[in-house]
């Protein structure tokens, strides 16, 4: 419940780059992540998730399962799925 914009997945899979921006989704929320890209701690492997979904990363490299990565995350939000 927010009155942020739905996008279609689509719309999402086009921003997968810095030129056109780097958009992720999570438990079916949308994030605009290009600012957060070279803040990353794990470097540009972030960017193996442009267009798509966080979940199958997330799942591989655990140390995003904390309460301040999800916090981080929260500030990218720009819509629901
Ligand atoms: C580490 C955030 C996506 C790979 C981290 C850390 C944060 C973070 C905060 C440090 C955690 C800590 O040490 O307490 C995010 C956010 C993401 C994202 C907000 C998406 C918006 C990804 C993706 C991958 C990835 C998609 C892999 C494909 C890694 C790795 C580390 C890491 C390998 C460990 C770096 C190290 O300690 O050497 N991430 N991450 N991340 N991330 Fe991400």
């Amino acid at each position: 419940t927010s009155n942020l914009p739905i996008f279609s997945q689509e719309e999402v899979t086009k921003h997968r780059s810095l030129e056109d921006g780097v958009w992720v989704t999570y438990r079916g929320s949308v994030y605009d992540i290009t600012e957060f890209v070279a803040l990353h701690p794990g470097g540009n492997k972030i960017l193996l998730a442009a267009g798509g979904a966080l979940e199958p990363f997330w799942a591989l490299y655990a140390v995003h399962n904390q309460e301040h990565v999800l916090e981080i995350l929260s500030e990218y939000k720009v819509g629901e799925l």
